[in-house]
């Protein structure tokens, strides 16, 4: 079980991830969205049930290393510099090493390193590439792109669900894993998309979860309780 100190910890964490995703998707909801997919997706893809659960809690916590970038990095308007891209390049690793510090969920902290990794080598920190990178981050850097594309950022307005597939199958190989992709893409259809999420600009954006179930429940699931793989969600 979770002691209380770790509890609080990884509470903090949560609300740290909420208002980072704030500061720079402005409707707060960029994790949980996304976390949905992986969760989704893994289940798709016939994942474990302990590769699920360690890929939900890295897509929930995922961005919380940039916290360790300053905020006009973050929130400028237009293209970065070379120096900026390597500030902000550090996020996945500071990351990794907040999560390190709390024992019940570190081992989440080699997909939260690898995240912007790309399937053909040419991501970042490490240049990974194909299955040396986790299978959570695979499917994780898909739904992070999807759900920065299709909602507005500071240097560009959202673009449809049509464009962004696009934009994901014109990167099958290069930067996403092929076969994931393909899971991934049945998963965010939008027949399944029922309930909308406000955003702050005023228009309502599809959630990217089917509401009235148990599988594809928006609700999280219960902190993790215990460092075991296999537990169910
Ligand atoms: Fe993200």
């Amino acid at each position: 079980m979770l002691t209380i100190r770790e509890n609080n910890w990884i509470r903090l964490l949560l609300n740290l991830s909420k208002y980072i995703d704030i500061n720079v998707s402005y409707n707060g909801h960029h994790s949980e969205s996304v976390a949905q997919w992986v969760r989704c997706t893994g289940r798709k893809l016939g994942c474990s049930d302990g590769e699920i659960y360690d890929s939900y809690w890295a897509a929930m916590l995922h961005d919380i290393g940039k916290i360790g970038v300053p905020y006009p990095i973050l929130s400028k308007p237009g293209p970065l510099t070379k120096k900026e891209w390597q500030l902000m390049r550090l996020h996945p690793l500071i990351g990794s090493n907040i999560v390190q510090t709390l024992d019940s969920i570190s081992r989440i902290a080699p997909i939260i390193s690898s995240h912007q990794e790309k399937y053909d080598g040419s991501g970042y920190p490490s240049g990974l590439q194909g299955e040396e990178i986790p299978v959570g981050a695979r499917i994780l850097a898909l739904a992070d792109a999807y759900d920065a594309i299709t909602n507005d950022r500071y240097y560009r307005q959202a673009r449809t669900h049509d464009e962004a597939v696009a934009e994901l199958n014109r990167n099958s190989g290069t930067h996403f894993d092929p076969i994931i992709l393909k899971a991934f893409i049945e998963i965010i259809d939008p027949k399944w998309m029922k309930t909308s999420y406000p955003s702050r600009n005023g228009k309502n954006k599809k959630s990217p979860v089917r509401s009235g179930t148990k599988e594809y429940s928006a609700v999280p699931p219960r902190l993790p309780a215990t460092a075991s793989h296999s537990r169910s969600q």
